[in-house]
C-alpha cells in the first residue's frame, strides 16, 4: 500500500505542520504519509517557510481575492485535487469552510482543536478553560463536520491545568501535546486503523485501559 497523500491547510505559525513534517516529511524513509501540498490562505503565514524549507509544494489561495466563501473553497478544492491529495489536514487553518467543501471531504478531512471536545469549541479555549476552573484540558483530533469544531473524535490528549497557570503557560502545555497527537492520529488513519460509524470514529489499537491522568494527583 502506498503512502497516504495529504494536503495540509494552514493560516499562520505552522508549528503543527512542523510536527507533521518532522514525522512524515521527505526526509523520512518509508513514511506512511506523503505531504503533497501545503496550502495557506494567508501569503505571510510562517508555515509556508517551514514547508518550503522542507522541500514541500506550497500554494497560496488568498481568501481576500474571492467574492464569496464558496468561490474561495472551489479554488482550494481545485488545488487540493490537482496535488492528488486523499485527505485534508487542517493545521491552524482559520477560515470557516462552506457546506459544499465540508461535504465533499466528509470523513476525509481532519482538524486539531486545542481543547477536549465537546468542551470549549471555538476560540480562546485556554482562557475559557482557566475561567471554568477545569483541572484537565488538552486537544482533540477529529473529522470535520459543518458545525465548527464538531465531528467524530479520533484522538485526544489531556494535560493538567496547574494552579499558577496563565493562558500562555497552559497554551504551551497543550501545544506540546498537539505536536505529539497530530502525527499519531494521522499515522493511525494512514495505517487504515480508523473508521467512522455513525458520528463516532472507531480506532483499532485505540484503547489504553490503564491510561489515567488525575489532577490533583493521588496522594
Ligand atoms: C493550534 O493550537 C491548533 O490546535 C489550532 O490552531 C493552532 C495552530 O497553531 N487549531 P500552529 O499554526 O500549528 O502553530
Amino acid at each position: 500500500m502506498g503512502a497516504l497523500k495529504v494536503a495540509v491547510l494552514i493560516s499562520g505559525r505552522g508549528s503543527n505542520l512542523q510536527a507533521l513534517i518532522d514525522a512524515f516529511g521527505p526526509q523520512v524513509a518509508d513514511s506512511p504519509v506523503q505531504i503533497v501540498l501545503v496550502l495557506s490562505n494567508r501569503p505571510a503565514a510562517q508555515g509556508l517557510e517551514r514547508a518550503a524549507k522542507a522541500g514541500l509544494k506550497t500554494e497560496i489561495v488568498d481568501h481576500k481575492a474571492f467574492a464569496s466563501r464558496e468561490d474561495f473553497d472551489v479554488a482550494m478544492d481545485r488545488e487540493i485535487r490537482a496535488a492528488g491529495a486523499e485527505l485534508v489536514v487542517l493545521a491552524g487553518f482559520m477560515r470557516l469552510l462552506s457546506e459544499g467543501f465540508v461535504n465533499a471531504w466528509r470523513d476525509r478531512m481532519i482538524n486539531i482543536h486545542p481543547a477536549l471536545l465537546p468542551a470549549f469549541p471555538g476560540l480562546d479555549t485556554h482562557r475559557r478553560a482557566l475561567d471554568a476552573g477545569v483541572k484537565l484540558h488538552g486537544c482533540t483530533v477529529h473529522f470535520v463536520r459543518h458545525e465548527t469544531d464538531t465531528g467524530p473524535v479520533i484522538a485526544q490528549a489531556a494535560v493538567p491545568v496547574l494552579p499558577g497557570d496563565d493562558e500562555a503557560a497552559l497554551a504551551a502545555r497543550v501545544l506540546w501535546a498537539e505536536h505529539r497527537l497530530y502525527p499519531l492520529a494521522l499515522r493511525l488513519i494512514a495505517e487504515g486503523k480508523v473508521r467512522v460509524e455513525g458520528e463516532r470514529a472507531i480506532v483499532d489499537d485505540g484503547a489504553a485501559a490503564d491510561a489515567v491522568l488525575i489532577n490533583p494527583p493521588l496522594p
